[in-house]
């Protein structure tokens, strides 16, 4: 093998290590050679980048065992990084959600990425990348059987009530010109325990399925969606879209209270237009277009917020 591949025992066998420490099973026969007996759990580049069918996405890849927020990691390094780097922790010291919350980010369970694009578009049109990635992910765990996830517009992947997924976009920007919008996208996937703050709003992949689930399996689902829905929108915004997220919409139809910096309006969700904003019926029966705010669902209004919820 060595004088077939021109490469030393020693460098093999230093992979070998690397790949062990990794959670790759590998056996060593003496004459034989290294048997790969068992494959990694964990999200890293040699698990997704052979499947990925992508243009951009995924284009230069990262893993980190951790990093305090995979989104703070990419915002720190965006002039030396190309557009679609990805950002894979296995867990995040100081994980980020909307309006401020944490992200609760433990090690080994879960999949917390961040990818870097860099669209040629106003900067007003960014907030509709929240829905670009909550049509990949909607697709994503659709296609490995959770049929009833849906979206909570803006950024929320909701099941049966509980939130599975959230997505947090940010944007480094000049009045008109966008220099790059992290996608940030957090996944629960195999936890279990929950504490006891998001028992009752949370939930994983693996909860609702009943078994645990690979995350490099969902990673490059989500990768691969991710890419080819960027690439819809690139085309032709979210015309394309929305209709799919339009048939996946936990508000519509429902009672909701949206809260705005300086009021709180209620009235019924009607769907998402193509500027990505949500219409809402008031009690007077006029339409209100929301751009952005927090929702909640008015059955559900003695849930107080909280993180991964
Ligand atoms: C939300 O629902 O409030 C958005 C949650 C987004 C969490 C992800 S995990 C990877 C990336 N890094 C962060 O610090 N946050 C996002």
């Amino acid at each position: 093998m060595m004088k077939r591949t021109g490469v030393s025992r020693m460098a093999i066998s230093k992979q070998v290590r690397r790949l062990r420490d990794l959670g790759y099973g590998i056996e060593a026969s003496p004459r034989l050679g290294y048997r790969l007996t068992r494959r990694t759990h964990l999200p890293v580049a040699d698990e997704i980048l052979p499947a990925l069918k992508t243009r951009i996405v995924g284009r230069s890849y990262t893993y980190l065992d951790s990093t305090d927020s995979t989104n703070s990691f990419v915002r720190d390094r965006i002039n030396d990084l190309a557009e679609g780097t990805t950002v894979v922790a296995d867990s995040q010291t100081a994980g980020r959600g909307r309006l401020q919350r944490q992200w609760f980010s433990p090690p080994g369970v879960n999949l917390y990425m961040s990818i870097l694009l860099k669209p040629a578009v106003p900067p007003m049109l960014a907030p509709q990348l929240s829905l670009v990635a909550g049509a990949a992910l909607l697709k994503a765990f659709h296609a490995h059987g959770l049929d009833d996830a849906v979206l909570k517009w803006p950024n929320d992947i909701v099941y049966k009530g509980r939130k599975l997924a959230g997505v947090l976009c940010e944007m480094e920007a000049e009045t008109d010109v966008i220099h790059a919008v992290i996608i940030g996208i957090g996944v629960n996937v195999n936890i279990v325990g929950f504490p006891s703050e998001l028992k009752k709003i949370a939930t994983s992949i693996r909860r609702e399925l009943g078994n645990p689930v690979s995350r490099p399996a969902i990673a490059r689902e989500i990768l691969n969606r991710l890419d080819h829905e960027y690439a819809l929108w690139q085309d032709s915004g979210l015309r394309n879209i929305v209709p799919f997220i339009n048939g996946h919409s936990q508000l519509s139809g429902q009672q909701i209270k949206v809260v705005l910096p300086r009021t709180t309006l209620h009235g019924t969700a009607q769907h998402i237009n193509e500027s990505g904003h949500l219409l809402m019926r008031k009690e007077d029966g006029s339409d209100i277009e929301i751009s952005s705010g927090e929702v909640c669902l008015c059955r559900n209004e003695n849930r107080t917020p909280g993180r991964n919820e």
